[in-house]
């Protein structure tokens, strides 16, 4: 399949995307969106892939939408402009809920709709130069589509300061509200994704996939409410193949299989 904004570069059971619109600071408009969308669809029936690495060509990791994209909106219907819009956050919806693990790879700027994209990662590593914000107020829209995948990571807090003020921020204050787990210096970045995916590909990816869908069904959940749909997870893991695989591999002090 061949994508107009995107490269793939696949390693075994590794894929790395990189969001190909350098000319535009990997701005995505509908096209990006519609090449995001479909890679995510194959990527997430693909039972090969354990791992992706999520990236920008040129300067930076992302500057969000597209504003020319955005401004030509007021040309359509308001159904027509609700359904662009839908588009867009199908595409967030689809790389948050891939089984496999994803990490975010940001250098430069991860701002708007880019910050967004780091907010659907599953671990988020920085180089310590880049800045992100939730830039959309300064242009006088908000951040919509991606604040359903943004709040549960940095809270109500921080979003109502980032979400109002649209301020820009470093990449060391993105890791004190969550949105980014690891901070690097900007020659360390490639080593620490590398480090990330060495550690992803020693876990079970069928165990990977059950943690995805844990975390969101338990979240902000009481534990009375979730014992049983807990219970039912880890009943299901331990006698799966590979719950059986990774603990008779850790009783013979052996590799998994997986690994
Ligand atoms: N939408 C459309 N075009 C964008 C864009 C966006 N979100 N962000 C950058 N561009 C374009 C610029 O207009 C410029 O186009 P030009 O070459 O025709 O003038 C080109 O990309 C390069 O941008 P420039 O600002 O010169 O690059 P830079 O490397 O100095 O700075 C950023 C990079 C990302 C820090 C800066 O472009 C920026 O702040 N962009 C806006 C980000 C933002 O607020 N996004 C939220 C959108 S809702």
């Amino acid at each position: 399949m061949s994508y107009r904004f995107l490269t793939i570069r696949r390693e075994g059971p590794v894929e790395h995307l990189t969001l190909n619109r350098p000319d535009v600071r990997n701005a995505f408009n509908e096209d990006v969106i519609d090449d995001l969308r479909a890679w995510a669809e194959r990527a997430g029936n693909d039972a090969w892939l354990r791992v992706v690495v999520l990236a920008g060509a040129g300067k930076v990791f992302s500057a969000g939408a597209d504003a020319a994209w955005m401004a030509k909106m007021a040309g359509y219907g308001h159904d027509e402009n609700v359904q662009d819009a839908r588009a867009a956050a199908d595409m967030f919806r689809a790389i948050n809920a891939l089984p496999c693990a994803v990490i975010g790879r940001i250098h430069g700027a991860a701002l708007g709709g880019g910050s967004g994209l780091a907010a659907v990662c599953d671990i988020v590593v920085s180089s310590e130069s880049a800045i992100f914000g939730f830039t959309e107020t300064k242009l006088g829209i908000l951040p919509a589509m991606i604040s359903p995948f943004v709040l549960p990571k940095i809270g109500v807090s921080a979003a109502r300061e980032l979400f109002l003020t649209g301020m820009r921020f470093t990449a060391e204050h993105a890791r004190s509200i969550g949105l980014v787990h690891a901070v690097v210096p900007d020659a360390e970045l490639d080593a620490t994704v590398a480090r990330y995916v060495t550690e992803l590909l020693s876990a079970a990816p069928s165990a990977i996939a059950a943690a995805k869908r844990l975390i969101p069904q338990v979240w902000g959940q009481r534990p009375e409410d979730v014992a049983d749909i807990t219970a039912e997870a880890i009943a299901t893991q331990r006698v799966s193949p590979e719950g059986q695989e990774g603990l008779r591999a850790f009783l013979e002090k052996r590799s998994p299989a997986w690994a």
